[in-house]
């Protein structure tokens, strides 16, 4: 960990020193000129700058303000640089008089003072450089009196007389030339170190004065400028200048294009400034005069220091390439140094990453190893489950064919006992009631009950079969509940009476509902049963329905002998058996009842509860809702009289009613036809095609028909039927062998009115068959009220009726056709529109369209009378596009709006 923590260190480190070192160092040196106009100043500038260059670790800002020979523009010049925030100042004064304050201040701020060329009239500054003028002065005497070899006048040129150089080099001129007595300054003039003004003064002098042997100018230019009027004047005359540039403009080629005589080199001291501001800046020794040195320059050596100087020069311009280059480079290695701080930032960074992801990896692969541990003992673990699991699910497998198969036995044993029964039972009861012997007739109901007890033991194997396998279809009917439940009640009363029972209920007179008639009868016998089984004489049964939050609640308690609280739990498994000895003794149990009962009601959406206690007795809780709204009411929904007719009422009735039986079975239909011929005409038919032929000979008022039955079978001959407007009216009953949900939707498919499974019991089938009479027989009476009272009765004309029934039939198929008119009417009935026209008007007294409109109005008010549809619904059922128009057309013939069709018919009857 430390060594990498030492490599981010170091290359972090050398990022940052990179950066660092030069912004440290930055300095800044401002150079305040006195002028720039001439080539000297701009050489002293270049050989300052080319110096600086050579400082290349040091971050040097170099400020050059040019004074343009004015004291005022310095002073402010000096003034703008310290407020830079400069480092160091180099200053030639322009006069030292003027300039000396301004210098001192800057100096008595701490920052250290170059004075260069000129001096101040102060030693307040931190160094000097410069050549000595007072010596150049002593030169400039020595060649002049050379020059003059003792005698002549001379013409002497100064500069600024402010300035220092200018009153030194004068001073040290004379103190030579004034000790030959025949040499005479017999003029000087001020040229202010400019040509110019002295190209101005010397031409208009020379108009006076020609008599000069030698010209001394304290500086080179104004020498030139000199030499150039002279000339011009014609003037012949030494001239001798100070500077001694080595350049194309310069003393040096001065004196050797002959412009000048000779001149006293004065070095600019450029690159020497720089050091010593360096040395200064830096700490460094240095010394606080630094005099450069000088020499004369004539024709006798211009030449050598003129090649000297191309020397130096071309060095120069070799240095100046290089430092381009240098500069170049240096600008590269700076972008270099960006980019290698970047690609050093992006290094850490991935050092950063590699180091992050290997301690990952090897947290990863620590981690991986535990929970490679992990991983093994759970997967052994696993197995294990798994291996459990397997057994556990062997076992169910096992338990559930075992189950199934036993389950598969019941029913098919149940299946065999249900054909028998049926054979047994029927020939029982007819026996029974054609003889009068009391001990025979008691010896026989033993073998009934025992029938009954054995087909109910073999319907119940096998609705808990079609429980299993989810066809068990629930049959809604819309119905008084309360009223089927009283029902129900009462045929347990002579039961309840032999016993001593008191047998109590609390039910109102009616509560609507949509249930399965079959459930609620099948748990409610169950549960009587049980109650009856339990309840010691002189005991209570009472059954409660009541109505709660659209739930219906039934409640059958007794006060029996009660069930052990742990066996409370186990009561509604399937042959599970409570094992009470007082339950057991003399009332073996099939553990079935409670157990269909509470799959039953579960199918119903409902819920069965008990609660028991011994010795005091038990209740039965019973839950269903009251509406099964996601059932489609239109197929599932059936509106039904309430059951619990008794036989009595089939046997009281005068036959006036013919029932067709069609089976195949010669028992069967002798059998079927002695139950229907206790209160009906039976005809009989061996075959489909056959009870086709009986059909429409003989108008039986329904058929009762097998399926599965050779030549023609049960369904083929009902579909015949229904398309036969001659015949579509009469109801058919077919039975089934097997209760199965696919053969029940074929025969509702195919138009049948219901269907009874084999083995039947004899009082079901004589209410369907009552009942489907019966609801035909009103179907007519509340369908044809007007029509038949006002007219058709009054003629009793058989031809006239069976036209206008075939008509009802007809439009009755097509009710829900609202286009459905006369012409319709007439092509269905064979029959041209001007003779239907007639007829129907001769019988009924109304126009067609108002026949037409009438039968729909009565169909609708059967369905208003027996279906819980809203009005709408109605309408669009009963041909009518809009509902207003329906209640507009509705009220005109019943005289009360359809919503109220209901209330208003049942007060009446
Ligand atoms: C340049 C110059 C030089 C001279 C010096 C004196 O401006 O005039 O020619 O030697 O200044 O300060």
């Amino acid at each position: 960990m430390k060594k990498y923590s030492l490599i981010f260190f170091i290359l972090l480190s050398g990022c940052s020193f990179n950066q660092n070192k030069r912004s440290e160092e930055k300095i800044i040196i401002g150079f305040s000129q006195c002028t720039m106009i001439d080539e000297w100043r701009k050489t002293m500038v270049e050989e300052m700058q080319r110096e600086i260059s050579f400082y290349r670790n040091y971050n040097i800002t170099f400020i050059v303000k040019d004074a343009h020979d004015d004291n005022n523009q310095q002073i402010k010049d000096i003034q703008d640089l310290v407020l830079q925030g400069i480092d160091l100042l180099l200053v030639s004064p322009n006069e030292a008089q003027q300039l000396t304050s301004t210098v001192e201040e800057v100096f008595d701020k701490g920052i250290p003072v170059i004075v260069i060329d000129r001096k101040i009239s102060s030693s307040k500054y931190t160094a000097y450089i410069g050549a000595d003028n007072l010596s150049i002065g002593n030169e400039a005497g020595y060649f002049a009196s050379e020059l003059l070899k003792g005698k002549g006048n001379i013409l002497e040129i100064t500069g600024l007389i402010g300035s220092t150089p200018a009153i030194e080099r004068s001073k040290g001129f004379h103190e030579i030339i004034d000790k030959y007595p025949d040499i005479h300054t017999t003029k000087i003039i001020e040229g202010e170190w400019l040509e110019e003004k002295t190209m101005k003064i010397t031409n208009s002098l020379f108009y006076a004065f020609t008599d000069f042997d030698l010209i001394f100018a304290h500086n080179d230019f104004m020498a030139y400028a000199a030499s150039v009027s002279a000339k011009k004047h014609d003037i012949k005359t030494y001239i001798i200048g100070v500077d001694g540039l080595n350049t194309p403009k310069g003393g040096v080629n001065m004196v050797l294009e002959g412009f000048i005589d000779g001149t006293i080199l004065y070095p600019t001291g450029g690159d020497k400034a720089i050091q010593l501001a360096l040395d200064i800046l830096t700490g460094k020794q240095y010394e606080k005069t630094i005099n450069l040195s000088t020499y004369r320059i004539d024709k006798t050596n211009a030449r050598t220091i003129w090649l000297q100087g191309e020397q130096v020069r071309a060095q120069q311009q070799k240095i100046d390439n290089q430092v381009s280059q240098l500069n170049t480079l240096s600008f590269s290695l700076r972008r270099q140094n960006t980019f290698l701080l970047l690609t050093n930032i992006i290094i850490i960074l991935l050092i950063i990453i590699v180091f992050i992801i290997f301690i990952s990896l090897r947290n990863k692969n620590r981690l991986n190893k535990v929970l490679d541990a992990m991983n093994k003992t759970i997967k052994m673990q696993n197995s294990i489950i798994t291996k459990q699991r397997d057994d556990s699910m062997n076992l169910l497998i096992i338990a559930e064919e075992a189950k199934e198969t036993k389950m598969r036995l019941f029913t098919d044993i149940s299946h065999e006992f249900r054909s028998v029964v049926t054979l047994i039972t029927n020939p029982i009861n007819s026996l029974i009631a054609s003889i009068s012997d009391e001990t025979v007739i008691k010896k026989l109901e033993i073998v009934q009950r025992s029938s009954e007890r054995l087909e109910r033991l073999s319907e119940e194997i096998l609705k808990f079969r079609k429980i299993d396998e989810n066809k068990y279809q629930l049959k809604f009917y819309s119905s008084n509940i309360a009223k089927f439940v009283l029902n129900l009640v009462k045929t347990f009363l002579q039961r309840a009476e032999l016993k001593n029972i008191k047998l109590v209920t609390e039910i109102p007179q009616e509560i609507y509902a949509e249930f399965d008639t079959e459930v609620i009868e099948k748990v409610m016998c169950n549960l009587l049963s049980n109650a009856f089984k339990y309840t010691n004489e002189y005991g209570t049964i009472k059954v409660s329905v009541k109505l709660e939050d659209f739930k219906i609640c039934i409640k059958v308690s007794d006060t029996g002998i009660g069930i052990p609280g742990n066996e409370l739990p186990y009561l509604f498994n399937r042959f599970y058996k409570v094992s009470n000895s007082k339950y057991i003794s003399g009332n073996k149990g099939t553990g079935i009842g409670l157990a269909l009962s509470k799959e039953l009601i579960q199918l119903h959406s409902g819920q069965i509860n008990v609660y028991s206690y011994e010795n005091q007795g038990t209740t039965f809780f019973v839950t269903i809702p009251q509406y099964h709204y996601i059932i489609n009411r239109d197929q599932n929904v059936k509106s039904i009289e309430p059951t619990g007719v008794k036989l009595e009422h089939f046997q009281n009735q005068t036959k006036e009613k013919t029932v067709l039986v069609v089976e195949d079975n010669p028992d069967l239909l002798v059998v079927i036809s002695d139950i229907i011929g206790k209160a009906y005409n039976v005809i009989t038919a061996y075959n489909g095609k056959e009870g086709l032929l009986q059909t429409k000979t003989q108008s039986p008022d329904i058929i009762v028909s097998d399926i599965l039955m050779p030549v023609m079978d049960g369904m083929q001959m009902c579909i015949e039927i229904k398309k036969n407007p001659s015949t579509c009216h009469i109801p058919v009953i077919l039975l089934t062998a097997l209760d199965s949900q696919e053969t029940t939707i074929k025969c509702f498919n195919i138009g049948a009115d219901t269907y009874i499974t084999k083995p039947f019991n004899e009082f079901l089938l004589l209410s369907q068959i009552k009942n489907l009479i019966d609801s035909r027989e009103k179907l007519k009476i509340a369908f044809y009220p007007s029509v038949f009272e006002k007219d058709i009765f009054k003629t009793k004309d058989l031809t006239d009726k069976e036209f206008i029934n075939k008509c009802v039939d007809n439009i009755y198929e097509n009710i829900e056709n609202a286009d459905f008119n006369l012409d319709n009417l007439g092509v269905n009935m064979n029959i041209s529109r001007s003779s239907l026209y007639r007829k129907l008007r001769k019988i009924s007294n109304l126009k067609p369209v108002d026949f037409i409109k009438k039968v729909r109005l009565n169909y609708a008010a059967k369905l208003l009378l027996t279906k819980n549809i809203p009005v709408n619904e109605i309408a669009w059922r009963s041909g009518f596009l809009d509902p207003k128009y329906f209640s507009k057309c509705f009220f005109q013939e019943f005289k009360c709006y359809p919503k109220n069709y209901s209330e208003v018919f049942q007060n009446k009857n």
